[in-house]
């Protein structure tokens, strides 16, 4: 990538990167207390919360869109993705298991 194409990329994703990422903080918040509000042993369960295993395409939102905006993943075939995901788990601090899941879903919904 140019020097050129990448300022133009953060010149015009950045505002709204952060527009987005401020609105994923809030969506994420919401959903925590939605989900604390929806477990009716919550009041109860001395073993403390239980830990919900995100799917694919949630660790996609909560962790692809901090730097840049979220790509489509039809933008890309299934070979791409999984380069891409060998630079972009690194960038996003992913751990193994979580950016198998992230590719995986890449891949199913680009469908090629
Ligand atoms: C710490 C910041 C950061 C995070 C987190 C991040 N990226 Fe990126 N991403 C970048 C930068 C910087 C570029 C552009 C420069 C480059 O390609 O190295 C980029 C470019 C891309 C591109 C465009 C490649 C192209 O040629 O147009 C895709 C697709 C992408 N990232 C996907 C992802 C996915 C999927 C994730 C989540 C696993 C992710 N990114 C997380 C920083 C990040």
């Amino acid at each position: 990538m140019t020097n050129m194409k990448t300022s133009r990329f953060f010149r015009t994703s950045f505002t709204r990167a952060t527009a987005r990422f401020a609105l994923a903080v809030i969506l994420a918040g919401g959903f925590a207390a939605t989900l604390a509000a929806a477990d009716p042993t919550a009041a109860t369960d001395k073993t403390g919360p239980v830990k919900k295993k995100l799917t694919g395409a949630e660790l996609y939102v909560i962790h692809c869109n901090r730097c840049h905006q979220e790509r489509y993943p039809t933008e890309f075939n299934s070979a791409q993705w999984q380069t891409l995901m060998t630079h972009m788990r690194v960038r996003a601090n992913l751990p193994a298991k979580q950016a198998k899941e992230v590719l995986k879903y890449m891949k199913e919904e680009a469908g090629k």
